[in-house]
């Protein structure tokens, strides 16, 4: 019998990332004032002194801190580009596959309208629940799925989800820890209960040596403080080129209608970038269902 996973920790650091940057990165473009209390108290302190400019003197804290910052930095152009997707098509229903502590049913004014379902492994939704319950608005419908193992149109459909009706799909932060085979089960999931008009809105990673050498440095300097990495538990399984993403999505009736990667969106809105490589293999993609 597999081992059920335990609540995702690179949920808790870009999420981390989100407060590292709420109204300090493109104040105009960006806030996140959800983040900070979907955190724990020892998980903030990095958080501020990133907040604060100020790195820590410890190794162990200086490593914390970095991760932080270099999470804040890729948060803010990603969240920036979803967010503009999901305000551009409004469909009556969202969808946030592999939501981890995306605060968007909180804090987005625009979905209050919207039926909001968020998708995790069950532990990880425990752990939101419980880390969510003093925020204020509505919360969505948890719809507890694996990937690897469940059935997500139906389960959606049995926690209210209708298939007549469109939906806009968030699927952020998450294909990189699945196999293709996964990938490729999911989309095919998603688009059976994808109605006319509905609109996907997907975050990948396309191949690089040098994002997989970057891990592997990052898993390093964790171990280096005594501490296992929060990849631990959650490796990469797969790449995406934009031409197989945008393949797989057209072999399931979505059409492909922008896409770049967040290089280009840090430098279209200008936001400070120190780790380019790291944002140009971080691809965003938005997919329309005619
Ligand atoms: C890096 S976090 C991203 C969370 C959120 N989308 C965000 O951007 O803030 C990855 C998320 O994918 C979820 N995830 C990974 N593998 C999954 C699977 N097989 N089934 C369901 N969720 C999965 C994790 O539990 C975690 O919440």
């Amino acid at each position: 019998m597999p081992s059920t996973p335990p609540a995702s920790r690179t949920a808790v650091l870009v999420c981390q990332g989100r407060a590292a940057a709420d109204g300090l990165t493109a104040a105009d473009r960006f806030a996140d004032p959800t983040a900070l209390p979907l955190l724990r108290p020892d998980e903030r302190e990095a958080v501020q002194q990133v907040r604060d400019g100020a790195p820590p003197p410890g190794w162990r804290q200086r490593v914390d801190y970095e991760t932080v910052r270099a999470s804040a930095e890729l948060m803010v152009p990603r969240t920036i580009f979803i967010d503009d997707a999901v305000r551009a098509r409004r469909c009556p229903q969202l969808v946030i596959l592999g939501a981890g502590l995306d605060g968007r049913a909180w804090r987005m004014p625009e979905l209050a309208e919207v039926t909001v379902f968020e998708v995790d492994q069950p532990a990880t939704q425990r752990d939101k629940r419980d880390r969510a319950a003093a925020l204020p608005g509505t919360p969505p419908r948890f719809v507890p799925v694996d990937f690897g193992r469940d059935r997500l149109a139906g389960t959606l459909a049995a926690h209210g989800h209708r298939a007549d009706v469109a939906t806009t799909w968030i699927w952020e932060g998450v294909v990189p820890y699945l196999t293709r085979a996964e990938v490729t089960a999911t989309v095919a999931e998603l688009a059976a209960c994808s109605a006319p008009g509905s609109r996907l809105v997907v975050n990948f990673q396309s191949p690089a040596t040098s994002a997989r050498v970057g891990r592997v440095v990052a898993r390093l300097l964790t171990a280096s403080t005594g501490r296992s990495s929060v990849w631990a538990n959650e490796p990469w399984r797969s790449t995406w080129t934009p031409a197989a993403m945008a393949a797989l999505l057209g072999r399931h009736g979505y059409t492909v209608t922008a896409g770049e990667n967040l290089l280009g969106t840090a430098r279209a809105l200008a936001l400070p970038v120190r780790h380019a490589r790291s944002l140009r293999h971080g691809q965003v993609m938005v997919a329309d269902r005619a």
